[in-house]
């Protein structure tokens, strides 16, 4: 894949080498063309140049949801769309789901449309993200999706959760005390983490289990996303804690 179109920017990897950028604007009827040299920070923020045109807001459409952002100012995480339906599809009816890294809304939105959560308490800390969520959230025309500025190691709400999404690959174990503090008897975490092939078995579920104290931790289920760097590959772990 040399290129990804997002609503219509499109953004080509880094080492293109293709069309000139009028005729690639054309055939690809998009109004800028960019590219994304690195996502850097805790924030996630783009470090761009733009090739073509100017505008860098778009809509994107994924999994019947619309994804408002700015691509100079907050990260399209690709490759996690498969990820952001299958989360979608595991919420039951009335379950009460916090997203702890929720940016614009990448896992928020798609449980909102795709389910009938009682709740999803989304926290962002990054602004111009949280703007986004909340764009999203008015324009997905959600109201049981409770945006929340700042961070999920302060204000992740201390009641019980059936369901904790932690998608942010950093440094998400050190979050996992939080998340799994704020989690209903039998309920689910989604945790990613970045963990060499050959730790994949081992790494993220005693992880898990060093923060569950005297709780019982099942591993359901072990999900490749992609890889994020040779032999390495980004997971989500889903783990219920009794
Ligand atoms: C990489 S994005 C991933 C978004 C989405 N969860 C996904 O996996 O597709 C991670 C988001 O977490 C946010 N973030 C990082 N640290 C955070 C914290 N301590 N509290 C809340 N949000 C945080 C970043 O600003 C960013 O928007």
């Amino acid at each position: 894949m040399k290129y990804k179109k997002i609503g219509d920017i499109l953004i080509l990897d880094s080492n293109y080498d293709g069309e000139d950028y009028l005729s690639l604007s054309k055939k690809h009827k998009v109004k800028t063309i960019m590219k994304i040299d690195h996502i850097q920070g805790t924030k996630r923020e783009p470090v761009y140049r733009i090739l073509f045109g100017s505008e860098t807001e778009t809509i994107n459409k994924e999994n019947g949801c619309l994804f408002k952002l700015d691509l100079s100012k907050v990260m399209w995480s690709k490759g996690n769309n498969n990820e952001r339906l299958r989360i979608a599809r595991l919420v039951e009816d009335n379950e009460t789901v916090i997203d702890m890294f929720a940016g614009i809304g990448y896992f928020s939105i798609p449980i909102g449309v795709h389910s009938n959560a009682k709740e999803v308490h989304a926290i962002e800390i990054n602004p111009n993200s949280y703007h986004y969520l909340c764009e999203n959230i008015t324009l997905n025309k959600l109201n049981n999706i409770n945006p929340i500025l700042g961070d999920c190691m302060q204000v992740t709400p201390k009641f019980k959760a059936d369901r904790i999404v932690m998608g942010y690959v950093k440094t998400t174990h050190h979050y996992l005390k939080v998340a799994i503090d704020s989690l209903n008897k039998g309920g689910i975490i989604h945790y990613h983490e970045t963990v060499p092939e050959k730790l994949m078995d081992t790494r993220p579920i005693e992880r898990i289990a060093a923060q569950a104290g005297n709780r019982d931790v099942e591993l359901v289920k072990i999900n490749k996303i992609k890889k994020y760097a040779p032999g390495v590959e980004h997971v989500v772990i889903d783990a219920r804690i009794n």
